[in-house]
């Protein structure tokens, strides 16, 4: 695998059938045009994933759209409209350009457009290369089957450096801005359906479709089984009550603490990050649970932020982590 700057040059992989691991903001993505089942099926191999998971299709632009998918809602067109690009992914009904090897053979594609000015620049060079402007790159996260999601290039080269063909490429654009998965809604149905959340949040929806979103966890969608986003560390989450009261002083520099800036760390405890704010939370969730997991550390206590906006998101992927394997 060769690590670039350069955006061509992730296309020119993609153009020629190979992977490229994308930035995009909010976790690293492992590309492969969305069209080419070969390539495709390397992603299966390169993450261990089972084959019938879906992918989600990245688009290079809003009129694409309906290539893709079929029979569109107008509230998912509104939700387009205010969230791309950005960090939210939209389930529709498929268009035959949506392969079974795409979707796992699911009557629906998952499709979403990165804010990333590097995802940005491969897109457009792949349409350019290909002379297609539709052209998508499918692109689950760059991490290895029911592992925490890569936020930057090192944690890609540790989740994959192993498993990559030397044709492949690994797009360097830093650091990801948001650090959790986009939100996905189910646009399948007569109302939004959301089935994970992330920065986009449940009433954001609401107040742009002027509809009602229930929250579904559907088993369909892979970062929805209940132990995912795991480290090999016991994650336990526990409110700042609990986490006074307990003594610490036999931890013997083996347990981790995750909790937002206000709360102090007890005597024993590891601290591995001291957020200022949710969004610094998000953003450095994956990070710490990775830096536990190089400080073989026994267990990660989590105090969650509170339940509400993108500590639904922050909540959701704690509480999976911690869900016994
Ligand atoms: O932020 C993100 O969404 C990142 C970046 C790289 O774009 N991608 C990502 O992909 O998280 P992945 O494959 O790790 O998670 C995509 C989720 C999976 O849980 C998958 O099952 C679900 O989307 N999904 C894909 N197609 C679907 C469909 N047709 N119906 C329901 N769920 C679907
Ligand atoms: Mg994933």
């Amino acid at each position: 695998m060769r690590v670039t700057i350069d955006a061509l040059e992730a296309a020119q992989a993609l153009a020629n059938g190979h992977l490229a691991a994308l930035p995009t903001e909010t976790v690293y993505g492992l590309g492969a045009r969305a069209d080419d089942p070969h390539a495709i099926a390397q992603i299966y191999v390169a993450k261990g994933r089972p084959a019938n998971h879906p992918l989600i299709a990245h688009l290079p632009s809003i009129e694409s759209l309906d290539d893709w998918g079929k029979d569109v809602p107008e509230f998912a067109r509104k939700l387009a409209r205010a969230y791309w690009p950005g960090p939210l992914t939209l389930v529709v009904k498929r268009t035959n350009r949506a392969g079974d090897f795409l979707t796992g053979a699911q009557d629906s594609v998952a499709v979403r457009i990165s804010a990333h000015p590097l995802m940005q620049a491969v897109q457009s060079e792949l349409a350019r290369i290909t002379g297609d402007a539709s052209v998508a790159i499918a692109a689950p996260s760059a991490n290895r089957f029911g592992q925490v999601s890569p936020t930057s290039t090192d944690h890609v080269q540790e989740e994959l450096g192993a498993f990559l063909a030397a044709e492949d490429v690994l797009l360097d654009g830093g650091t990801c801005g948001i650090g959790l998965e986009s939100t996905i809604i189910d646009c399948t149905e007569d109302h939004p359906r959301m089935l994970r959340p992330g920065a986009i949040t449940i009433e954001q929806i609401e107040e742009t479709t002027g509809m009602r979103c229930t929250h579904d966890s559907a088993v369909r969608a892979s970062g929805t089984l209940a132990s995912h986003y795991s480290p090999r560390a016991e994650v336990t989450l526990l409110t700042k009550k609990e986490l006074e009261k307990a003594d610490y002083t036999d931890a013997a520099a083996r347990v981790g603490l995750l909790a937002s800036a206000d709360i102090p760390t007890p005597i024993g405890l590891v601290r591995l990050a001291e957020p200022e704010s949710v969004d610094e939370y998000a953003r450095t969730l994956y990070w710490a649970l990775r830096k536990a997991d190089a400080l073989e550390l026994r267990t990660v206590l989590a105090v969650p932020p509170p339940n509400e906006g993108l500590g639904v998101a922050i909540n959701d992927r704690l509480s999976r982590a911690a869900h016994p394997k």
